[in-house]
């Protein structure tokens, strides 16, 4: 099945950057967010971006243009008339089980149902539809134009066929794809957000400061972003989450989340979009 069309929900940093790379890559592309305000937020990041990059000469201005004229919605009846959905909405497990769900109604037989989540189950998401066989993940990095990896992660009842098409869609946005299990965290979480944790356990027992701790990683380890400063680029909410559910789904206190890191998502200390996090941000 070749995929032509694609609506991307959520306009946020996810989804504005997994729209702006498919429009690059050639296909047509709708954006779908709840309200016009961050419709409009995710279309500005995609004009910036593309700004940046067409100067870099790293797109042309035929790329610019298709990502610059990417259509923007605020309903989900798009999902009618498109081949691929690629969901990056908050990373909240009940607002996904009800997307999934009410994109099956919407969307044709054949259209493939893909998620951007970091850790809800691909399975329990693709129960929530008629076609699980046609449900996968889709997982993106931060920031989607420059980082060339997609992490592909097969449901349990995800179809070959299925694989085989986000395979096909993540090599035309120009990505490496791993294809991996469903299983908590996939690979790129289990093995970051336990890292970043233990960072931010060492932080709070006063090994180093945050400058330290990042300085030793990237220069000793060649991490283009020290562990904390990885944190605030993520959200420190989302690892949070993350480490909750490697706790809980493998049944593990080795995954225990930094007493430290919940206190300041409690204090609304989320990273870079809270303005701070272990860095300040004007
Ligand atoms: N579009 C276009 N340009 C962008 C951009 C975007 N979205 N984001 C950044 N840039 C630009 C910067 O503005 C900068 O431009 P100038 O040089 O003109 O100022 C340029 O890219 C390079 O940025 P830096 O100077 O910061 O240089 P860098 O070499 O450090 O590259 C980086 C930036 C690619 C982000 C690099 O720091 C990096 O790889 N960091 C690690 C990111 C990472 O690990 N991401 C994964 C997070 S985990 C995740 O997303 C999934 C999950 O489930 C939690």
């Amino acid at each position: 099945m070749a995929i032509k069309s694609i609506l991307v929900i959520g306009a946020g940093t996810m989804g504005n950057g997994i729209a702006q790379t498919a429009a690059v890559s050639g296909y047509d592309v709708t954006m779908m967010d709840v309200a016009k305000e961050p419709l409009e937020g995710g279309q500005s990041a995609i004009a910036k971006s593309v700004e940046k990059l067409a100067e870099k000469e790293r797109i042309t201005a035929e790329q610019k243009q298709a990502a610059l004229k990417i259509k923007g919605v605020t309903d989900l009846k798009s999902a009618g008339g498109v081949d691929l959905v690629i969901e990056a909405a908050t990373e909240n497990p009940e607002l996904k089980f009800k997307l999934f769900k009410e994109l099956d109604g919407l969307a044709k037989p054949g259209t493939i149902l893909a998620s951007n989540t970091s850790s809800i189950s691909l399975t329990k998401l693709a129960a929530a539809t008629s076609r699980p066989e046609k449900v996968i993940g889709m997982h993106f990095f931060n920031p989607v134009p420059l980082m060339s990896l997609l992490e592909i992660v097969r449901g349990l009842g995800t179809a070959e066929e299925t694989v085989q098409v986000a395979l096909q869609v993540g090599k035309q946005m120009g990505k490496t794809a791993v294809v991996v299990k469903d299983s908590p965290g996939f690979v790129s979480n289990r093995v970051l957000c336990p890292m970043i944790n233990e960072a931010i356990y060492a932080l709070d027992e006063g090994v180093s400061d945050a400058e330290g701790i990042d300085t030793v990683m990237k220069l000793g380890m060649a991490h283009p972003m020290g562990p904390l400063t990885l944190a605030d680029l993520i959200g420190l909410d989302v690892v949070l989450y993350v480490m909750e559910v490697l706790q809980r789904d493998l049944g593990d206190d080795k995954y225990r989340p930094a007493p430290l890191l919940r206190r300041m998502v409690d204090a609304g200390y989320l990273g870079r979009k809270s303005g701070r996090g272990f860095y300040t941000y004007s």
